[in-house]
């Protein structure tokens, strides 16, 4: 399968920023663990903070699955949600940390009504086991 893995605004950050939430690991190193467990698929990975370029590579995605980390742009871009909403690839909402155990303005997500699924809580492995829906 061939994957697309975008993660947005902050994500750029892992590993350096509240290590508490997020853990030590940077985006890279969470990236490379990923695509060594899905070697016999093909995965891109893509990190931007500024949402135009979010919804434009939503746009032009050319893939069987996105798997979508939008940090707080989950919580009030309806341009990313409308990005979604426009393309027929299905997309799964990924979060590491368990965003409804969080403040309450990470409990609204206004891209989940255009997703396949949610998948939030599990760390890193967040991505892994939204990639892995696609396969069942
Ligand atoms: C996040 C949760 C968001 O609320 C937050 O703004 C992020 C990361 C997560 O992966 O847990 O930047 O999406």
């Amino acid at each position: 399968m061939k994957f697309l893995f975008i993660n947005g605004v902050n994500l750029g950050m892992t590993g350096r920023r509240e290590k508490g939430v997020y853990g030590t690991q940077t985006l890279n190193e969470i990236n490379s663990e990923i695509a060594s467990r899905f070697k016999g698929d093909e995965c891109e990975f893509y990190q931007s903070d500024i949402e135009g370029e979010i919804c434009a590579k939503l746009h032009s995605a050319d893939c069987d699955g996105i798997i979508l980390n939008a940090g707080a742009f989950t919580h009030y871009s309806y341009a990313i949600r409308d990005a979604i909403a426009s393309i027929d690839i299905p997309v799964v909402e990924v979060h590491m940390s368990n965003v409804h155990a969080r403040e309450e303005f990470r409990h609204t997500s206004v891209i989940s009504a255009v997703c396949k699924g949610v998948v939030a809580g599990f760390g890193k492995n967040s991505y892994i086991l939204a990639a892995e829906s696609f396969k069942l």
